[in-house]
């Protein structure tokens, strides 16, 4: 089922999520409808809060195929890359934000197994971009410039 997603000014966005407790089917159903809604937008990347379900999940996909991670947590950090991101939330603006070239998260996947996951170069920066969807935090916010985004370019960087 494809999820309305929440805009740049719904306060949803900018709640701390609250951990999943349980990763039970209800859960595994969300996860799945959001890869569906992130697919569809299109977009790379989709955190819990912002189809309006304040839990710490987020979906990716960096063309590797998908990942669903409850309660993600960057656990390293390395090097720094300051590049150009977008957001399904903020429709039509592009930024670039600074952010570590290489993290490791670790999270739990569909079945309740934790894992650890490690991102370089696009990866990196999706994981870094979602995870800051759970606390409240929006690409904009971090932007060292902002520019309004050609059409086909918001929805190749969708995030
Ligand atoms: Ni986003």
């Amino acid at each position: 089922m494809i999820l309305e997603i929440r805009k740049d000014g719904d306060p949803v966005l900018r709640q701390k999520a609250a951990p999943v407790a349980v990763i039970d089917d209800e859960m595994r159903q969300l996860a799945a409808d959001m890869l569906e809604t992130m697919y569809n937008a299109p977009g790379v990347g989709l955190a819990a809060p912002q189809v309006g379900v304040a839990v710490r999940l987020i979906v990716v996909d960096d063309g590797s195929g998908p990942h669903s991670l409850f309660n993600p947590r960057v656990v390293s950090r390395r090097g720094e890359v300051c590049e150009e991101e977008g957001c399904l939330s903020v429709p039509g603006m592009i930024g670039k934000v600074r952010r570590a070239a290489q993290v490791e998260v670790e999270a739990y996947d569909r079945s309740g197994r934790r894992i650890l996951v490690r991102g370089d170069d696009l990866m990196s920066i999706i994981l870094q971009h979602e995870t800051d969807h759970l606390d409240g935090v929006l690409f904009i916010d971090k932007a060292e410039s902002l520019r309004r985004a050609e059409k086909n370019q918001a929805e190749a960087e969708g995030e």
